[in-house]
């Protein structure tokens, strides 16, 4: 992981650069000893400036960890992070692949390490139309089962799933992704398959509703979130406005707003595409639209890709750890800090502010059929702070 290479004048550089002397004075005639006390010094100086201790008076910072990373980059975590969520493993396909058949395993283990380490969790996702297994919608016949039978099948698992995190969980994404670009709601009749809702299939737009009541009644405590992406999209944030608004005005259990947050360091220029919208002031204004429900608000998803939305890429344009132009790696970084920036001008309306993973080596953005590596997060691919880590604690 690190350059072995490092010659004592280099480490004496380094050394200097981070405004420190060899703790002991190592001797130039001993590398190792010397590259040794440069990695302390790092490790002490990153773990001084814990982002978690620095935004402890603002909100939250949480990552998302999968099976692997919560154990593989369990360092980055402890250090810097005070909320997790798990990246997959608490998906309804996950916790209960065949009816009535819960598997907690994986989950339990990881939210134990969140525990151990003090860090707030949050439970994802109860009600989505991905990553739901068939039966949920569909009998043996392959016909779509009805509103009765589709409720009770949901009412059973938030019961078994909540019931089982009482007390673990502090905040549920209880519905996910229930509105499309053009401010309607998600059916089953949309275009493509991954994109098609069978929740709304079956049930109607009732399902959001009973969602939300079947989750508290299940955990009182827990703070209920409607979650969502694209919220800078003018049609919507006022869409998922008025929807949180009716079910409130309904008397429904909903106590925040998810924003994703899946960004991009360049937005595009093309008035087509969803990331022409991508402006600091529209995030900031759908945050104080939802803040104005008297609901709490967070940040549950976030990554700054490299990539222009919308643009094509050859092979050949894809960037790899060691070839991102330092031009872009800065633009990054300030795309970082103005974000950051009105995240903590919107303290009082946000109560956690999560990335969608921990470092470059290990995000969903690099899982592309393409195979296009990206590295949208604040750790390069060897967990060392980027700018963009910088740019966020530089206030
Ligand atoms: O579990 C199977 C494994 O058995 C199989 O060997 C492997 C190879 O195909 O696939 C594994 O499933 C993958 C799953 O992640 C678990 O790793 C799926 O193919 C893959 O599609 C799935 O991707 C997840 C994606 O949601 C699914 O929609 C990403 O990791 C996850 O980061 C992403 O997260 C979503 C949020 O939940 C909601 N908002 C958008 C966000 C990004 O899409």
């Amino acid at each position: 992981m690190r350059n072995k290479l490092l010659t004592p004048i280099i480490c004496a550089a380094a050394l200097a650069t981070i405004g420190c002397t060899p703790a002991n004075n190592d001797s130039p005639t001993n590398p190792t000893a010397a590259l040794a006390s440069v990695q302390q010094e790092i490790t002490q100086q990153t773990k001084q400036q814990s982002l978690s201790d620095k935004y402890a008076d603002y909100f939250l910072i949480g990552a998302a960890a999968d099976q692997g990373s919560y154990i593989t980059h369990a360092e980055l975590l402890k250090t810097h992070f005070n909320s997790m969520t798990t990246e997959n493993e608490m998906k309804f396909e996950s916790v209960e692949p065949t009816q009535n058949h819960f598997s907690y395993e994986i989950a339990d283990k990881m939210l134990a390490f969140a525990k151990s380490n003090d860090m707030a969790v949050r439970g994802h996702a109860l009600v989505w139309h991905r990553q739901t297994p068939d039966w949920v919608f569909f009998n043996d016949e392959g016909e779509l089962r009805s509103k009765d039978e589709v409720l009770a099948i949901m009412k059973n698992h938030i019961d078994n799933v909540v019931g089982h995190f009482k007390g673990t969980v502090d905040y549920w994404d209880v519905v996910n992704e229930a509105i499309m670009d053009d401010g309607s709601l998600r059916t089953d009749k949309e275009e493509a398959d991954n994109q098609k809702s069978y929740w709304y299939g079956a049930v109607g737009k009732d399902y959001i509703a009973a969602a939300f009541r079947y989750a508290h009644a299940a955990d009182p405590q827990a703070k209920l979130f409607y979650n969502d992406y694209y919220n800078y999209i003018p049609a919507r944030q006022q869409a998922i406005y008025q929807l949180v608004k009716e079910l409130l005005d309904d008397g429904v259990p909903v106590h925040g707003v998810g924003l994703q947050a899946h960004i991009n360091t360049i937005p595009s220029s093309n008035p087509e595409h969803q990331s022409y919208h991508q402006s600091i002031d529209n995030l900031e204004k759908a945050i104080q639209m939802y803040a104005s429900l008297g609901l709490e608000v967070q940040i549950t998803e976030l990554d700054v890709s490299l990539y222009i939305g919308g643009n094509k890429y050859q092979k050949s344009d894809f960037y790899t750890a060691d070839s991102i132009p330092a031009e872009l790696d800065q633009k990054q970084a300030q795309r970082y800090a103005d974000l950051f920036a009105m995240l903590r001008r919107n303290r009082d309306a946000i109560s956690s502010v999560t990335f969608w993973g921990i470092a470059d080596d290990d995000t969903w953005l690099s899982e592309f059929d393409s195979g296009r590596a990206d590295f949208p997060m604040l750790f390069d691919v060897n967990h060392q702070p980027k700018s963009a880590f910088h740019a966020v604690m530089d206030f």
